[in-house]
Formats: structure tokens, sequence, C-alpha cells
């Protein structure tokens, strides 16, 4: 995939992997909307993908703004840890349904048309590594990612020969959100932004983005270490959950 001279809306840029994604497209020559709920400068969409009617307010704003739009990266999620045994866990549920796999829908359905139209662009989807290889204390969240995998498969398959690509980028654990109190291993924002760009701009573009830290988790039923990964993660569950 080409990354420069690209028109470019980050949904779920204005922090995290997606705001260092904006910083690298523009730094190769992109022009970047980024979009959130706590967007608010130049350059920013205020969107909250939970709410069908913010998508298509943002989707209209962007459009109108930059005709041109090609590239659309669905980047926004949330990765709430929850206790299952606790059933007030089930409205944060709901919400990394709505915001992770809903939203992503959502965002795609109100771009669809648009790329369609051109006859060009590129969809990015994110899931995780966490989508292929359960980690338990963050069920839902697993649960949504593995459904973005699945939707970003059928979306490929059934836009091709539209001249719209569509990558699913599959992060492993990135230090960023916390995520490197509970996880020492996660790996440093700037390198692993250096691997995608060098995955996404390969031609053609593969249809995944799995840096090497996320390849054991990718494909871990592939490759047998899927059970004993499961009991190492099931106890590091266990103790980040009290257990
Ligand atoms: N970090 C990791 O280790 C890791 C690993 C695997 C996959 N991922 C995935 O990578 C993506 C980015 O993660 P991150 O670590 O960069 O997270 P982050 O720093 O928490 O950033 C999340 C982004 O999503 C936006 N967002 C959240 N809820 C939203 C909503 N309802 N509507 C619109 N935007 C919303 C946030 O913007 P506002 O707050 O402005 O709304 C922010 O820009 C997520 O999809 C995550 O699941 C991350």
């Amino acid at each position: 995939m080409n990354i420069d001279g690209r028109t470019a809306f980050i949904v779920g840029g204005t922090a995290g992997i997606g705001a260092a994604l904006a910083d690298r497209l523009r730094d190769a020559g992109s022009t970047v909307v980024v979009g959130g709920r706590s967007a608010d400068g130049p350059g920013q969409t205020r969107i909250d993908v939970s709410d069908p009617r913010s998508i298509v307010r943002a989707r209209d704003e962007v459009l109108a703004a930059h005709p041109d739009l090609d590239l659309v990266v669905t980047m926004a999620g949330v990765m709430p840890i929850e206790d299952l045994r606790d059933p007030a866990h089930s409205p944060v549920a709901e919400r990394a349904v709505a915001v992770n796999l809903l939203g992503t829908v959502r965002v795609i359905d109100a771009f669809t048309p648009h790329l369609l139209e051109r006859g060009s662009g590129d969809i990015v989807t994110v899931s995780s590594g966490i989508g292929f290889m359960p980690f338990p204390a963050m069920p839902t969240y697993g649960a949504t990612k593995a459904g973005v995998h699945a939707y970003t498969e059928a979306l490929r398959a059934q836009l091709a020969g539209t001249g719209i690509g569509v990558t699913e980028l599959v992060p492993p654990a990135v230090a960023n959100a916390g995520q490197e109190k509970i996880n020492p291993a996660a790996l440093p924002m700037g390198a692993f932004l250096d691997e995608v760009i060098g995955l996404l701009t390969q031609e053609p573009t593969p249809n995944e983005v799995v840096v090497e830290a996320a390849q054991h988790l990718r494909w871990a039923e592939r490759d047998g270490s899927y059970a004993e990964q499961l009991e190492r993660r099931s106890a590091t569950s266990a103790a980040l959950l009290g257990r």
C-alpha cells in the first residue's frame, strides 16, 4: 500500500496507536484526519462510534472537507478487563461490543459507498492478537476482535474486484494505555510502528499486518502452541483478577 499522497481518516486516531499511525502517514506525505470523542483541534473530527448518528455526521464532515478521501482506518477500541463471576461486567461487555465490533461495522458502512464510487481506496481494520489467542481477563474484548477478524475476511471477499483493498492490522501488546503496567513485554510504540509501516507498504499489501511479536498469537493453533499459551495466559489473568 502506498502511504504517501493519501487522504486518510483514522477513526480512533486521537491517541495511542492511531495517533502514532497518523504521524507516520503525515510524515510520508499524506493528509490525515483523526477522529475520536475527544477530537477538537485542526485535522480532527469528533466521532463516537457507538452512536450511529455521530458516525454519519462525522462521515459527512470529513467527505465535505476531503472529497478525495481514499483510506479509512477503524482503530477506535476499548480494552476492558472483566470478571465474569461478577454480573456487573455485563454493561462493560455491551460497551465493548458497541465500540469495537458494531463501531467497526458502522464506520465501514458509512464510507463504503464513497470508496465504491471512487473505485479505489483502502480500508484498514484493527483486530488484536487476543482475537486469535484469548487472554481470559479480557473476554469480550477477545470476542469483539475475533469478530473484527471474521468481518474483515468477509468484507475483503465482498469487495474483491471493486478496487478497494482491505487490510487487517493485528497488534500484539503495544506499550500504550496502561499496557506496559499489565504487560512489561509490550512492544514500544515506535518499534511497533516501524514494523507496521514496513509491512503495510509491501506490494502487494498483505491481507494481514502481523508484526513479529504477534506471530505466536496469530498462529498459535496452527503451530500447536495454543493450549500451552492459554494455560500461561490463564494464570496471568487469574492473578490480574486477584484469584
Ligand atoms: N495497545 C495494545 O496493546 C493493543 C493491542 C492489540 C490491539 N489494539 C487495538 O488497537 C486499537 C488502538 O488501541 P490503543 O492502545 O491505541 O488504544 P487507546 O490509546 O486507548 O486509543 C483508543 C482510541 O480509540 C478512540 N475511541 C475509544 N472509544 C471511542 C468511541 N466510542 N468513539 C470513537 N473513538 C473512540 C479513542 O479516542 P477518544 O478517547 O477521543 O474517543 C482513541 O483515539 C484498538 O482497537 C485496540 O483494541 C491495541
